[in-house]
Protein backbone atom coordinates (compact mmCIF):
# COMPACT_ATOMS: atom_id res chain seq x y z
CA UNK A 1 0.00 0.00 0.00
CA UNK A 2 2.68 2.69 0.92
CA UNK A 3 4.87 1.93 -2.30
CA UNK A 4 1.33 2.11 -4.49
CA UNK A 5 0.58 5.51 -2.84
CA UNK A 6 4.05 6.79 -3.35
CA UNK A 7 3.66 6.11 -7.09
CA UNK A 8 0.02 7.68 -6.91
CA UNK A 9 1.08 10.94 -5.45
CA UNK A 10 4.18 11.15 -7.20
CA UNK A 11 1.96 11.02 -10.58
CA UNK A 12 -1.35 12.93 -9.73
CA UNK A 13 -1.95 16.27 -9.12
CA UNK A 14 -5.35 14.76 -7.20
CA UNK A 15 -4.15 11.63 -6.56
CA UNK A 16 -6.33 9.04 -4.37
CA UNK A 17 -6.00 8.67 -0.71
CA UNK A 18 -4.96 5.49 1.33
CA UNK A 19 -8.87 5.21 2.21
CA UNK A 20 -9.73 4.83 -1.94
CA UNK A 21 -7.27 1.88 -2.46
CA UNK A 22 -8.29 0.52 1.05
CA UNK A 23 -11.94 0.74 0.01
CA UNK A 24 -11.32 -0.68 -3.70
CA UNK A 25 -9.25 -3.61 -1.73
CA UNK A 26 -12.54 -4.17 0.73
CA UNK A 27 -14.59 -4.02 -2.25
CA UNK A 28 -13.30 -6.97 -3.98
CA UNK A 29 -12.18 -4.55 -7.04
CA UNK A 30 -9.10 -6.40 -9.32
CA UNK A 31 -5.93 -4.85 -7.83
CA UNK A 32 -2.69 -5.24 -9.66
CA UNK A 33 0.60 -4.27 -9.32
CA UNK A 34 3.51 -4.43 -11.55
CA UNK A 35 6.82 -5.55 -9.59
CA UNK A 36 10.49 -6.76 -10.28
CA UNK A 37 13.32 -6.85 -8.24
CA UNK A 38 11.02 -6.46 -5.19
CA UNK A 39 9.86 -2.74 -6.38
CA UNK A 40 6.29 -1.67 -7.10
CA UNK A 41 6.89 -0.10 -10.26
CA UNK A 42 3.05 0.21 -11.18
CA UNK A 43 -0.97 -0.49 -10.56
CA UNK A 44 -3.97 -0.91 -11.79
CA UNK A 45 -7.48 -1.18 -10.10
CA UNK A 46 -10.47 -2.78 -12.06
CA UNK A 47 -14.07 -2.25 -10.55
CA UNK A 48 -16.06 -5.09 -11.99
CA UNK A 49 -19.73 -4.57 -12.65
CA UNK A 50 -22.46 -7.16 -13.73
CA UNK A 51 -21.28 -7.15 -17.70
CA UNK A 52 -19.01 -5.04 -17.48
CA UNK A 53 -16.35 -3.35 -15.42
CA UNK A 54 -14.38 0.34 -15.21
CA UNK A 55 -10.71 0.69 -14.97
CA UNK A 56 -11.06 3.21 -12.18
CA UNK A 57 -7.19 3.95 -11.68
CA UNK A 58 -3.92 2.54 -13.47
CA UNK A 59 -0.37 3.99 -12.82
CA UNK A 60 3.50 4.13 -13.52
CA UNK A 61 5.99 5.18 -11.47
CA UNK A 62 8.00 8.23 -13.25
CA UNK A 63 11.55 5.94 -13.49
CA UNK A 64 9.69 2.92 -15.18
CA UNK A 65 7.33 5.09 -17.70
CA UNK A 66 7.15 4.23 -21.63
CA UNK A 67 9.18 1.11 -20.81
CA UNK A 68 5.42 -0.66 -21.72
CA UNK A 69 4.56 -1.55 -18.56
CA UNK A 70 1.07 0.27 -18.85
CA UNK A 71 0.26 -1.79 -21.44
CA UNK A 72 1.23 -4.72 -20.18
CA UNK A 73 -1.12 -4.03 -17.04
CA UNK A 74 -4.08 -2.78 -19.04
CA UNK A 75 -3.39 -6.13 -21.28
CA UNK A 76 -3.54 -7.70 -17.99
CA UNK A 77 -6.86 -6.63 -16.99
CA UNK A 78 -8.81 -7.13 -20.20
CA UNK A 79 -7.54 -10.77 -19.82
CA UNK A 80 -9.01 -10.35 -16.54
CA UNK A 81 -12.34 -9.06 -17.84
CA UNK A 82 -12.15 -11.74 -21.01
CA UNK A 83 -11.63 -14.78 -18.09
CA UNK A 84 -14.90 -13.16 -16.16
CA UNK A 85 -17.28 -12.93 -19.32
CA UNK A 86 -17.29 -9.72 -18.81
CA UNK A 87 -18.47 -7.65 -22.27
CA UNK A 88 -17.06 -4.05 -21.75
CA UNK A 89 -14.53 -2.79 -20.25
CA UNK A 90 -14.79 1.53 -19.41
CA UNK A 91 -12.81 4.28 -18.20
CA UNK A 92 -12.75 7.50 -17.52
CA UNK A 93 -9.62 10.10 -18.40
CA UNK A 94 -8.73 13.81 -18.83
CA UNK A 95 -9.15 15.19 -22.08
CA UNK A 96 -5.81 16.64 -21.52
CA UNK A 97 -4.05 13.39 -20.81
CA UNK A 98 -2.50 12.50 -24.23
CA UNK A 99 -0.47 9.78 -23.11
CA UNK A 100 -3.21 7.75 -21.15
CA UNK A 101 -5.39 8.46 -24.03
CA UNK A 102 -2.53 7.18 -26.77
CA UNK A 103 -2.06 4.47 -24.18
CA UNK A 104 -5.72 3.59 -24.29
CA UNK A 105 -6.48 3.92 -28.38
CA UNK A 106 -3.36 1.32 -28.92
CA UNK A 107 -5.28 -0.95 -26.13
CA UNK A 108 -8.19 -1.15 -28.53
CA UNK A 109 -10.08 1.78 -26.87
CA UNK A 110 -12.54 4.22 -27.91
CA UNK A 111 -14.01 7.39 -27.25
CA UNK A 112 -18.04 6.71 -26.36
CA UNK A 113 -18.57 10.03 -24.07
CA UNK A 114 -17.57 12.66 -22.58
CA UNK A 115 -18.08 13.85 -19.01
CA UNK A 116 -18.24 17.51 -18.85
CA UNK A 117 -16.11 19.46 -15.99
CA UNK A 118 -15.61 16.25 -14.63
CA UNK A 119 -12.00 16.75 -13.02
CA UNK A 120 -10.30 19.40 -11.05
CA UNK A 121 -7.46 21.05 -12.06
CA UNK A 122 -5.50 24.09 -11.01
CA UNK A 123 -7.55 26.77 -13.16
CA UNK A 124 -10.93 24.95 -12.76
CA UNK A 125 -12.44 22.14 -14.24
CA UNK A 126 -11.63 19.70 -17.28
CA UNK A 127 -13.89 17.05 -19.04
CA UNK A 128 -13.28 13.65 -18.98
CA UNK A 129 -13.54 11.79 -21.99
CA UNK A 130 -15.36 8.28 -21.08
CA UNK A 131 -13.55 5.12 -23.27
CA UNK A 132 -14.96 1.78 -23.69
CA UNK A 133 -13.27 -1.52 -25.17
CA UNK A 134 -15.42 -4.63 -26.17
CA UNK A 135 -14.42 -7.76 -25.20
CA UNK A 136 -16.02 -10.14 -27.20
CA UNK A 137 -14.61 -9.38 -31.04
CA UNK A 138 -17.57 -6.70 -31.76
CA UNK A 139 -16.36 -3.45 -33.06
CA UNK A 140 -15.48 -0.82 -30.36
CA UNK A 141 -17.78 2.22 -29.68
C1 LIG B 1 -0.56 6.52 -18.53
C2 LIG B 1 0.55 5.61 -17.96
C3 LIG B 1 -0.09 4.58 -17.03
C4 LIG B 1 1.21 4.88 -19.15
O1 LIG B 1 2.12 3.94 -18.62
P1 LIG B 1 3.52 3.62 -19.35
O2 LIG B 1 4.07 2.39 -18.76
O3 LIG B 1 4.36 4.83 -19.32
O4 LIG B 1 3.02 3.38 -20.85
P2 LIG B 1 3.66 2.36 -21.91
O5 LIG B 1 5.14 2.46 -21.88
O6 LIG B 1 3.07 1.00 -21.69
O7 LIG B 1 3.11 2.99 -23.26
C5 LIG B 1 2.35 2.25 -24.20
C6 LIG B 1 1.93 3.18 -25.31
O8 LIG B 1 1.05 4.19 -24.80
C7 LIG B 1 1.36 5.46 -25.43
N1 LIG B 1 1.93 6.37 -24.45
C8 LIG B 1 2.19 6.11 -23.13
N2 LIG B 1 2.66 7.22 -22.52
C9 LIG B 1 2.69 8.19 -23.45
C10 LIG B 1 3.06 9.55 -23.43
N3 LIG B 1 3.50 10.15 -22.32
N4 LIG B 1 2.95 10.27 -24.58
C11 LIG B 1 2.48 9.70 -25.70
N5 LIG B 1 2.12 8.39 -25.81
C12 LIG B 1 2.22 7.66 -24.69
C13 LIG B 1 2.37 5.14 -26.51
O9 LIG B 1 1.62 4.77 -27.67
C14 LIG B 1 3.08 3.95 -25.93
O10 LIG B 1 3.71 3.14 -26.90
P3 LIG B 1 5.23 3.50 -27.35
O11 LIG B 1 6.03 3.76 -26.09
O12 LIG B 1 5.64 2.27 -28.08
O13 LIG B 1 5.11 4.72 -28.19
C15 LIG B 1 1.65 6.44 -17.24
O14 LIG B 1 2.09 7.46 -18.10
C16 LIG B 1 1.20 7.06 -15.94
O15 LIG B 1 1.30 6.45 -14.86
N6 LIG B 1 0.70 8.31 -16.01
C17 LIG B 1 0.26 9.00 -14.78
C18 LIG B 1 -1.03 8.42 -14.24
C19 LIG B 1 -2.12 8.49 -15.28
O16 LIG B 1 -2.28 9.45 -16.01
N7 LIG B 1 -2.93 7.40 -15.33
C20 LIG B 1 -4.06 7.30 -16.23
C21 LIG B 1 -5.27 7.84 -15.57
S1 LIG B 1 -6.70 7.68 -16.63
Amino acid sequence: MDAVLRIERSVQAYPWTRGNFSDALSSGYLCLVEEAACEIRGFAVLMPGVEEAEVLNIAVAHAHQRKGLGRVMLSDMLAMASKMNWLRVFLEVRASNEGAIALYHAAGFTQVGVRRAYYRRADGREDALVMGCYLTGEKNG
